[in-house]
């Protein structure tokens, strides 16, 4: 985000203009509250949804008509610097009046959760990052803020950055996996998607990143939960995305919920001063999660609302979501000198810095002509892009005796409740899908014309329908499809499991169809690496397709069909069984690495192996390394490979770059992703490749925060994932 000396004057002279409470008023973001117009109280309704009394659905078209207050009174007052929503209608009408009825005109931010795309759904963030496709990464962004513009929405809650080890943790759908460097280039090609302003005004968004910081470090993961650690693993692990984005230019952040070592990151000056604004250099603004600010009173660390209020704005958190609390008590808390006048300016030009950059103050309506484009169907670019990321997503996990692809003229039969469910394709946080842009796994195989008998069977909740199943087992067809895996709101926020096993019946039903003697192929829909010990051992084939998205259905039925080759790899390694959590490739050593004998680390009664590596992924082609060279010149390590399709087909491989500091003054992890490439080979074509390693990358940060590249030895390895690979050593002398 850059400003001209034109646009810092313009924000200045503004600034010059403002009353202490309309500054206040900037700092404050509102979401329309509801206020009636259904029969129970909203709070039974959120019940009802979580309990299962109705579905979200339901509950979608319960909100819809619910009467909501937009604060007008407010905005006309100066007193709502952003606002959350999703209606441009809406949107147009609560501008005009900040633009027009408020004595300094001052736009809206428009905020919303645009997560994985809007209306267009693309995949959930931890299966587009499995893509390893930073170009995709970047054009769905762009899509993404492109369509949020057109529902008025100019302020994303998105990329969400959190690093995440952990998969009973909910939100790990959320974010680009467990890895720093990819989720580190996952952020850049994110930033640069949504905030592209090179094009028009209509077409780039504000980012906001998130959860800053440590959020999923959650101890247990569990939501919301403790976090505690060094500070080398704080800058080496969790700050990199966030470097990352405030590198692009990101506009904002938002203060995670979590407590980092005791200090609420909501009221952090450290994490928030120290870090974001001083070392990353962020320009734009901080953000509360919601309620963020009143629960420092529930952590302990302040005594009412005011105290919250006054030290959060201290510690660099610029705009209050949802309590008020800076709207009530911060123009008192500067008249008694609580907070200057200096901290509350600087909060203030960092928000007005971001709605000049958006262009609101030239440009602040959705035009009608872009309303009207999105209110029928969706553009068809939009629908094929969306089908590109799923596609480019799934990952093939298991594929024995080559069974996939499968042939039309198979005989299939198709189980699993997930299979015929288009509401369950898109994932969590997702807000604005239509229905009828949804593709389920069966509506996809029925478009292409795929021969199948469907027994729903089971979901995963509730019951086994025996009949079904026996149905399925005596249908006259010896491959079955198998739709199974998490309903969406099994992941994301506030929904961390202790158990990430296939849920409900759906394990038992296999289990009964592979002692049927059927070959059973698993497609997976889910939001979280699941632990799948006995399905990778009993399985003929592993599909993972993730929530892929409104187009799910028709890509998960090419691979099927072999008219797309995967070409995803896990962003997250999977367990075999639960009590493996957190298990992730990058750890460091211990002095006793786990093997065979006893006084080492590892379990009595569980593998220490990952199920599925980081980085893994089968093609229906195989892919052959050879001939690692490493080469060294003034700045980088340059590793060349010979890579070779030895398959019958064309395929793309995701090649994979990993190094190991032999040794270091602090102990490092076994293996560290450093560079990756996408590769199409053609049947029996091969090729000579390189990876480059900038020196650059080759250090580390240390407990004082600082990054030292130290001298000595490397291990250098390439391969297809994080665990099967060749591999060379380098001495390595810094300048
Ligand atoms: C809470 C979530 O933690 C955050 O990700 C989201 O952006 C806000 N609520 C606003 O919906």
């Amino acid at each position: 985000m850059k400003l001209t000396t034109e646009q810092k004057k313009f924000i200045d002279e503004l600034l010059e203009k403002m009353t202490l409470e309309e500054k206040v008023g900037q700092l404050n973001l509102e979401s329309p509250s509801i206020v009636g117009g259904f029969d129970v109280p909203f709070e039974e309704l959120i019940e009802m949804l979580t309990d299962g009394r109705i579905s979200q659905e339901e509950f979608g078209k319960i909100m819809a008509t619910a009467e909501r207050d937009y604060h007008e009174d407010d905005i006309r007052a100066g007193m709502v610097g952003a606002l959350m929503g999703n209606d441009p209608i809406k949107a147009n009408e609560l501008q005009k009046i900040a633009v027009e009825e408020s004595r300094l005109g001052i736009p809206l931010l428009m905020g919303f959760d645009v997560i994985h795309g809007l209306r267009s759904v693309f995949p959930i963030a931890i299966a587009e990052a499995g893509s390893f496709d930073d170009d995709l990464m970047e054009r769905t962004a762009q899509m993404a803020a492109k369509e949020s513009r057109a529902y008025g929405i100019n302020w994303n809650f998105a990329p969400m950055l959190d690093v995440a080890r952990d998969s009973r943790w909910g939100r790990v759908s959320e974010g680009p996996g467990e890895d720093p460097f990819l989720a580190s280039r996952f952020a850049r090609a994110k930033i640069k998607g949504l905030q592209n302003n090179n094009e028009n005004v209509d077409s780039y968004v504000a980012a906001c990143t998130k959860h800053y910081v440590a959020y999923s470090a959650c101890e247990a993961g569990r939501d919301y939960n403790t976090t505690t650690m060094s500070t080398t693993q704080l800058y080496n692990v969790y700050l990199p995305t966030f470097k990352a984005a405030m590198e692009e230019g990101a506009c904002s952040a938002m203060a995670s919920f979590n407590d980092l070592n005791g200090v609420p990151c909501t009221v952090n000056s450290y994490t928030l001063r120290d870090i974001l604004k001083g070392e990353f250099g962020l320009e734009g603004f901080v953000v509360s999660d919601a309620n963020g600010i009143r629960e420092c009173v529930t952590h302990g660390i302040a005594e009412d609302d005011v105290d919250a209020g006054i030290q959060a704005l201290n510690a660099g958190l610029d705009m209050d979501m949802g309590t008020r609390i800076f709207y009530n008590h911060i123009a008192k808390a500067v008249k008694d000198g609580k907070v200057s006048m200096e901290t509350v300016d600087d909060a203030v030009r960092r928000i007005l810095s971001v709605k000049v950059w958006l262009g609101l103050f030239e440009n602040p309506y959705v035009d009608e002509a872009t309303i009207e484009a999105y209110k029928e169907s969706l553009p068809v670019e939009h629908i094929a892009l969306c089908q590109e990321a799923a596609e480019k997503s799934i990952v093939l996990l298991k594929n024995e005796d080559k069974l996939l692809p499968l042939n039309k003229a198979n005989k299939i039969t198709l189980v699993g409740e997930l299979a015929d469910r288009p509401d369950e394709v898109v994932g969590a946080w997702s807000l604005a899908w239509e229905k009828d842009d949804c593709v389920s796994i069966k509506a996809g195989l029925e478009a292409a014309g795929a021969k199948f008998e469907y027994y729903p069977v089971c979901g995963p909740e509730g019951e086994l329908n025996s009949e079904e199943l026996k149905a399925a087992i005596d249908a006259d067809s010896d491959i079955v499809i198998a739709v199974v895996g998490e309903y969406t709101s099994m992941s994301g926020e506030a929904s961390s499991k202790a158990d990430i096993t296939l849920p409900g019946h759906q394990q038992e039903m296999l289990k009964k169809l592979v002692a049927s003697g059927k070959k059973v192929v698993a497609v997976l829909m889910n939001g979280r690496p699941l632990a799948l010990g006995w399905e990778s051992e009993k399985l003929s084939a592993i599909i993972e397709g993730w929530h892929l998205g409104i187009q799910m259905g028709n890509a998960i039925t090419k691979v099927i069909f072999g008219e797309v080759n995967p070409s995803g790899k896990l962003a997250s390694t999977f367990s075999s069984v639960n009590g493996q959590e957190p298990l992730y490739y990058n750890h460091p050593n211990t002095g006793r690495p786990g093997s065979k004998s006893k006084f080492t680390s590892k379990y009595l009664d569980a593998p220490i192996e990952p199920c599925f590596p980081f980085g893994y992924g089968l093609s229906y082609t195989t892919f052959e390394y050879s001939d690692l060279k490493l080469t060294e010149t003034a700045d980088e390590i340059k590793a060349t490979f010979t890579l070779k399709n030895t398959g019958n087909v064309a395929g793309t491989e995701v090649t994979q770059l990993y190094m190991q500091d032999v040794t270091a003054s602090l102990v490092r992890p076994v293996r560290e992703l450093k560079n990756y490439a996408r590769v199409e080979l053609n049947s029996g074509e091969e090729k000579q490749l390189t990876l480059s390693l900038r020196k650059c990358d080759m250090g580390f940060y240390n407990n004082a925060g600082k990054y030292i590249c130290e001298d000595g030895l490397f291990r250098i390895y390439v391969g297809g994932n994080s665990r099967d690979t060749l591999e060379e050593e380098i001495r390595i002398q810094f300048k």
